[in-house]
């Protein structure tokens, strides 16, 4: 139904308080597996475990009242089979009560994809920059250049075919993915894509200006939330250093004053 129509507005959430922001503004809530880099201080997310995943899909999921919410499917908890896939996004599913799983790759995934549509499991799929293949794509590229554009249409037509709800395309070239958009009946969502794409995702830490040691093109910072963490917190410790915190107006007199106890 969205196909074509308002862009979808998406973000990534790993916390309760995050997603009660997100979630007023978003259509689809991610709880991606950036998490590792983003939260857990990971170089990738290699190291992301499902554990991980339900610990973090439970408190976004506390904080949403509208927006859909995916969670990702980690590095080896889907490859090896659909039926390994399924057991491990139907956990996902029953312990985070996320409506949807993502999981990365194309032609090679679309199996696994249909296995689990067929079985209840909605799929966002994942082509382009997939980040969890880094070490075979031998960095952060950009993908489906030149006459590998091929590979990326093929993968979002295989995906799509095999019953994906969406299909996200990271870091490809700008006609690549208004190409696969106007080509695929389902929504794509860029990122680093196109502005033709059905919907957009960033991952909310980078938006805001709280995650700086990856910092990708594609990434529109719209506020520097870390500065101005840097800035609060260098005040408090010039505070106490200087004996000006805490102030009168944050201790406990010893009588109980009328009208309470704050
Ligand atoms: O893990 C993630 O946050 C993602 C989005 C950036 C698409 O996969």
């Amino acid at each position: 139904m969205r196909k074509g129509q308002t862009p979808l507005v998406c973000l990534t959430a790993y916390t309760t308080p995050i997603a009660r922001l997100v979630d007023r503004h978003c259509d689809i809530v991610l709880v991606g597996d950036s998490v590792g880099m983003v939260l857990h201080g990971l170089s990738s997310t290699l190291g992301v475990t499902l554990d991980m995943m339900i610990m973090h899909g439970q408190a976004v999921r506390r904080g949403l009242v509208r927006s859909l919410m995916v969670v990702d499917l980690p590095f080896g908890s889907y490859e090896e089979s659909p039926e390994q896939a399924f057991r491990n996004a139907a956990r996902l599913m029953a312990q985070t009560g996320c409506a949807a799983v993502k999981l990365e790759g194309g032609e090679k995934m679309a199996e696994t994809i249909r296995f689990l549509g067929a079985r209840g499991v909605p799929v966002m799929a994942h082509v382009g920059l997939t980040p969890q293949s880094v070490n075979t794509f031998g960095g952060y590229r950009v993908q489906g250049r030149g006459d590998d554009a091929e590979r990326i249409r093929r993968d979002a037509g295989a995906v799509t075919e095999a019953g994906a709800f969406s299909v996200v395309l990271e870091k490809v070239p700008e006609p690549l993915a208004k190409r696969i958009t106007a080509e695929i009946a389902v929504p794509t969502i860029g990122i680093g894509a196109s502005l033709a794409c059905d919907g957009q995702i960033l991952v909310s830490d980078d938006m805001l200006g709280l995650f700086s040691s990856f910092r990708p093109k594609f990434v529109k910072r719209y506020a520097e939330l870390g500065d101005q963490a840097d800035a609060a917190i260098a005040a408090y410790a010039a505070d106490v250093r200087e004996r000006r915190f805490p102030a009168a107006e944050h201790l406990y007199a010893n009588e109980t004053k009328a009208g309470g106890v704050t």
